[in-house]
C-alpha cells in the first residue's frame, strides 16, 4: 500500500499532527495515542505491520483515491510491541496524550513523551540483568579520537581517548570490546561509521550538526553543576569530552531531560586492559558457546556465581577486559584468596547479598520517574542488608576485604525516610493510594480519618435503619453508578419511610437514598479522591528527593556490593572447581602444571574424567609448539585451556590447574576450527586468512597465539604451505604459539628451528581401535588414525578395508602420487570392488565417497555421511 502524496492541509487534523511529528523524528518509528490504541501511519504503518505481524489497514482521505496506510496496537500492549521493535534495532518514538481527553477542547494535546532506542533503555523488562546496555559515541579529531560510553540503566559514564595516529581501527577495536547496543557517530565521519557498521551489530545512529553541543565542556559543567571537570579527572580531555557531551545531549532528547542519575564522569585507558578481539571472544567461548551460542557452555557460566545483578555485570566486565598490571591483578587475587581461605564468612556474605536488589537500575528508574512504590521498598530492604553484609565481611581480617567492607554504607538517613514514608506492601500502581504510611503527613492522616469515620457511620446506618423501620432484610450497598443506597425487598416496600428517595427498581425490590446518606457519601468519596492524589504527590516528592539527594551515595554502595560479590563468587568457584591461585609476574615463561579446561570439565560432570595436561612455553627453546594427534584426541581442548588459564589469571581469578605461573601476556590471539561464518557471507577460508593476517600483523613477543588447524579451508597443498609459512613467521616474531595441525609435515619444522618443538596427543591402538589417552607428550606423529576413527564411527568393513589399501598405496608411492586420489592412479587390489569404485559408469555414491576427507570429519559427521551414502546406495 503506497503512502499517497497528499498536501498537509488536506489531511485530517490527526494525520496532519502525525505527519508533522514524524518530520521531526524521521529516524524513529512513531506511535501516536488515539483512543485505546497507539497508531502509526504511512511508511511506519507498513513497517510495524511487517515487523510485528499485525494487520495493515487504510484510512480514507477525502477527495483522494487510495488509502492512507494505518496500523495500531492496543495501548496496554505497547511495551511488548515496542520491545520487539527495539530488539530488532529500531528506534521508537511514543507520542502520548498530555491532557485528559475528557477535559480537552478539540484535538487532545499530544507530545512525544519518550524515545526508546536500543542504547537508551531503562525498562527492566527489556534489559538483561547481567550485562550492561551501553550507548557509545565516537568522535574523530586531532590529535586524539574520543570515545564516550554510557549505560543509562545504571548511570555509568566513561570516556577514553586514543591517539589519532592509531587510526580508526583502534576506535573500532574499543567499540567492539564494549559491545554496545547503539553507537553514535557524527555525520561526516563516514569512514568511521562504515567501519563500525561492518564490524559491530550495534544500531548505528548518525548525529547531525545540530545534535552536537557546540561547547561540550560547558555542557558537561552545566549538567554536573560544577566549576571544573578536574574532580572527574577529565580536565585535560578534548575529543573524549565532545563524545561525552554528545551522549548527554542524545539522552536528554530521548528521555525528555530525565538524566539526573548520571552523576559522575570517569576516564579509563585502553592501555589498561588486554584487548580481546571478536574472534578470540567467540573462539574461547567467554560468554556464549561457539556452535550453539548457549550461555551454559561458556566460561561465564562456570564463573558466574554472583548473587546480585550488579555483581553479574561487573564479572562480565572483568572477563571482557583482563588486566595488564601485575599489581592490579594481585590486588584482585588477594581479595579472592582472602574469601577462599575463609569459607564461613564467605557463605554468610553470599547469603545476605542474595536479597539485594539491582540498585543501579533502580536508581535509574527513580531518576527517570519510572519507579513505583515497590521500587522504593526494594531500595529500603536492600539498604537494610548492607550493614549486615559489612559486618559479615569484616569477619575476614584481610586488608583487601576490610577496605571493601568499609565502603558499605547502609545510608541510615535514607532508610529512615523510606521506612517512615512508604507503605510496607504498596500496590504496583501509583495513582490509587495505599502508598504512604500513616503518620508521615498530617493532611493525609486527616483525610483518612474522615474516610474511616464516614465508613463506620455508613456501616452503623444499616443497623439503625433496620430498627427504625422494622425491615429485617434492609441492606446498605454500594455501586459505582449510584454510590451508596438502601435496598428493600418487594415484600417490605409497604414499610419504607416517606423520607426515603427512590432511585432504582431491581428484580427483587427497590433502592433508595436519603439526604444524610448522600451527604456522608460525598464526604467519603471526595476525601478518597483527595487521598489518592495527595498520596501520589507525596510519593513523587519522596522519589524525586531520593533521586536528587541519594543517587551518588547509593551508586557508590552499589559498586562496593558488586565488587564484594564478584570476589566472593570467584572464591566460591575456585573452591568448588579446585582452582588454584596463579603466580603472575613479568617474566617470559608460561608454566602450567596439571591444567584443565574449565568448561569441558564442567560439562563432563565428574571432574575425575578430565585428563589434566602440563604446558610450558617460553621465548627460548619452547616458543612454538606444533601439536598433532588424531581427530577428537583433544588438541582444541588443550589449546583453549591454555588460553583460558592465562585469561583467568589476568582477570584476577584462580585457575583450573595444580599450579600456574604466567608471565604477563599483552594479547591473546586465536584462530580456532574451520567453522563457517556463513551469516556474514564470507567463505571459511577467507575468514580464516583474515583472522590469521590480523594475528601476524599484531602479535608481539608478549602475545599468546593459539592456532587450531589453519589451512583447513583450502586444498591440501595450499593448506600445508600456508600453515608452514605462518608457523615460521610466528617462530621469528617471538610470540608464544600453540599450533594444532593435522599436517604432519609441519613436524619437520622442529629440525630447522631451535624454538619450535613437536608435541602429540597420545592415543593407544589396540586391534584397530583407538583408546584416547588425552595426554600431551613430546614428539610428533606420522599417522592420522582417520581410518580407525571411521571404523569406530561405524563405516562398513568393506570401506575400511578399501581405505587401508588406498592408504598403503599412497604411502608406498610417496609424494608423487599424493595428489592423485580421485583420479585413476590408485590401483584397487580387490577385483570385486573394481566395478563399483573406478569403472566408467560408477555408482554416484562413489563420487561422493571419494570427495570425503576422512581426516577432517568428526565421528558424528562421518556417521551422518555414511548414513547418507548407504541410503543412496540402497535406492
Ligand atoms: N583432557 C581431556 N580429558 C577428557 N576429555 C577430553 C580431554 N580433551 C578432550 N576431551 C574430549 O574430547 C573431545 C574432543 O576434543 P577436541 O579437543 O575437540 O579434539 P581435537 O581438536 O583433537 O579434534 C572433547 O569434546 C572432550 O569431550
Ligand atoms: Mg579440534
Amino acid at each position: 500500500m503506497p503512502t499517497p502524496d497528499i498536501p498537509l492541509e488536506k489531511l485530517t487534523p490527526m494525520l496532519r499532527l502525525y505527519v508533522t511529528m514524524k518530520l521531526e523524528r524521521p529516524d524513529c518509528v512513531l506511535f501516536m495515542r488515539v483512543g485505546d490504541f497507539f497508531e502509526a501511519y504511512g511508511d511506519d504503518a507498513e513497517l510495524i505491520a511487517r515487523e510485528l505481524e499485525i494487520t495493515l489497514t487504510g484510512r480514507e482521505v477525502q477527495g483522494y483515491d487510495g488509502k492512507y496506510p494505518m496500523a495500531g496496537v492496543p495501548h496496554h500492549a505497547l511495551e511488548r510491541y515496542m520491545a520487539r521493535l527495539v530488539q530488532k534495532g529500531f528506534k521508537v518514538a511514543i507520542c502520548d496524550q498530555i491532557e485528559d481527553p475528557k477535559q480537552a477542547k478539540g484535538l487532545v494535546k499530544r507530545a512525544v513523551t519518550r524515545v526508546v532506542t536500543p542504547g537508551t533503555l531503562v525498562e527492566d523488562a527489556l534489559l538483561d540483568a547481567k550485562s550492561n546496555n551501553y550507548l557509545v559515541a565516537a568522535i574523530l579529531s586531532k590529535p586524539v579520537n574520543g570515545i564516550g560510553v554510557v549505560d543509562v540503566s545504571t548511570g555509568e559514564f566513561l570516556i577514553t581517548e586514543v591517539g589519532e595516529d592509531e587510526g580508526i581501527a583502534k576506535v573500532v577495536e574499543e567499540i567492539l570490546r564494549l559491545q554496545p547496543a547503539e553507537c553514535l557517530v557524527p555525520e561526516g565521519m563516514d569512514e568511521l561509521a562504515e567501519a563500525i557498521a561492518a564490524a559491530c551489530p550495534a544500531t548505528l545512529t548518525r548525529l547531525g550538526k545540530g545534535k552536537l553541543p557546540r561547547l561540550p565542556r560547558e555542557a558537561l559543567l552545566e549538567h554536573f553543576g560544577v566549576q571544573t571537570l578536574k574532580g572527574f579527572g577529565c580536565d585535560d580531555y578534548s575529543a573524549g569530552l565532545s563524545a561525552a557531551a554528545a551522549l548527554l545531549e542524545y539522552l536528554k532528547a530521548t528521555h525528555m531531560g530525565a538524566v539526573g542519575h548520571i552523576r559522575t564522569l570517569a576516564t579509563y585507558s585502553t592501555e589498561d586492559a588486554m584487548y580481546l578481539d571478536a574472534s578470540a571472544r567467540r573462539n574461547l567461548e567467554l560468554t556464549a558457546g561457539l556452535y550453539d551460542s548457549a550461555r551454559s557452555k561458556s566460561l561465564l557460566a562456570v564463573l558466574d556465581e554472583t548473587r546480585t545483578s550488579m555483581g553479574g555485570r561487573m564479572l562480565k566486565k572483568w572477563l571482557d577486559a583482563p588486566l595488564l598490571s601485575v599489581e592490579k591483578i594481585n590486588a584482585r587475587l588477594d581479595a579472592v584468596e582472602a574469601f577462599y581461605d575463609d569459607a564461613l564468612p564467605r557463605g554468610d556474605v553470599r547469603d545476605t547479598l542474595r536479597g539485594i536488589a539491582d540498585l543501579e537500575r533502580l536508581m535509574a528508574r527513580l531518576s527517570t520517574g519510572a519507579a513505583n512504590a515497590r521500587d522504593l521498598v526494594a531500595l529500603r530492604q536492600s539498604l537494610e542488608r548492607i550493614p549486615e553484609v559489612a559486618a559479615q565481611a569484616l569477619q575476614i581480617e584481610h586488608p583487601a576485604i576490610q577496605a571493601l567492607a568499609s565502603a558499605l554504607d547502609g545510608l541510615p538517613a535514607l532508610t529512615e525516610l523510606l521506612t517512615s514514608a512508604i507503605a510496607d506492601e504498596p500496590p504496583l500502581t501509583v495513582r490509587e493510594g495505599n502508598l504512604i504510611k500513616d503518620g508521615y503527613d498530617e493532611n493525609l492522616d486527616e483525610l483518612r480519618q474522615i474516610v474511616r469515620g464516614g465508613k463506620s457511620w455508613i456501616a452503623t446506618l444499616e443497623a439503625d435503619e433496620r430498627e427504625k423501620t422494622g425491615i429485617k432484610s434492609l441492606k446498605v450497598g454500594f455501586n459505582s453508578v449510584f454510590g451508596y443506597f438502601i435496598e428493600v425487598t418487594k415484600a417490605n416496600l409497604a414499610y419504607v419511610p416517606k423520607d426515603y428517595i427512590r432511585k432504582q427498581t431491581t428484580a427483587t425490590g427497590e433502592r433508595y437514598i436519603t439526604p444524610e446518606l448522600k451527604e456522608m457519601e460525598s464526604k467519603v468519596l471526595g476525601a478518597e479522591e483527595r487521598i489518592n492524589s495527595l498520596e501520589y504527590d507525596l510519593f513523587v516528592s519522596v522519589r524525586d528527593y531520593v533521586a536528587q539527594e541519594f543517587t551518588g551515595p547509593v551508586l557508590a554502595v552499589a559498586q562496593a556490593v558488586a565488587k564484594l560479590d564478584v570476589v566472593a563468587a570467584l572464591a566460591e568457584v575456585a573452591q568448588n572447581n579446585r582452582f588454584v591461585r596463579p603466580v603472575v609476574d613479568t617474566g617470559d615463561a608460561l608454566e602450567i602444571k596439571g591444567g584443565r579446561h574449565p568448561v569441558v570439565e564442567r560439562l563432563m560432570g565428574s571432574a575425575a574424567n578430565f585428563i589434566p595436561n602440563d604446558t610450558y612455553l617460553d621465548t627460548d627453546q619452547q616458543q612454538v609448539h606444533i601439536i598433532t594427534g588424531p581427530n577428537s584426541a583433544g588438541k582444541s581442548t588443550v589449546l583453549r585451556q591454555v588460553a583460558l588459564i592465562v585469561l583467568l589469571a589476568q582477570v584476577g581469578s584462580f585457575v583450573p590447574a595444580d599450579s600456574v605461573r604466567v608471565g604477563l601476556v599483552d594479547r591473546i590471539f586465536t584462530r580456532v576450527g574451520a567453522h563457517d561464518d556463513l551469516a556474514a557471507g564470507q567463505s571459511t577460508f577467507m575468514v580464516e586468512m583474515t583472522e590469521t593476517a590480523e594475528i601476524l600483523n599484531n602479535a608481539t613477543e608478549r602475545s599468546l597465539v593459539i592456532l587450531d588447524e589453519i589451512g583447513r579451508g583450502t586444498s591440501t597443498f595450499d593448506g600445508v604451505s600456508i600453515a608452514w609459512a605462518v608457523a615460521e613467521f610466528l617462530a621469528a616474531r617471538g610470540c608464544k604459539t600453540l599450533f594444532a595441525t593435522h599436517y604432519h609435515l609441519l613436524n619437520e619444522l622442529e629440525k630447522q628451528l631451535p624454538n619450535v618443538k613437536n608435541y602429540r596427543i597420545a592415543v593407544k591402538e589396540t586391534n584397530d581401535r583407538i583408546i584416547w589417552l588425552r595426554k600431551v607428550l613430546p614428539g610428533g606423529t606420522d599417522k592420522s588414525y582417520g581410518i580407525q576413527v571411521g571404523r569406530m564411527a561405524g563405516l562398513p568393513p568393506t570401506v575400511i578395508e578399501r581405505s587401508k589399501e588406498i592408504l598403503s598405496d599412497l604411502e608406498r608411492d610417496g609424494s608423487k602420487r599424493r595428489d592423485t586420489l580421485g583420479g585413476v592412479s590408485v590401483a584397487p587390489k580387490a577385483q570385486k570392488l573394481q566395478m563399483t569404485l573406478f569403472e566408467a559408469e560408477e555408482h554416484p555414491v562413489v563420487e561422493e565417497l571419494r570427495g570425503l576427507d576422512i581426516n577432517t570429519l568428526s565421528p558424528v559427521e562421518a556417521l551422518i555421511a555414511l548414513q547418507r551414502l548407504q541410503k543412496r546406495a540402497t535406492k
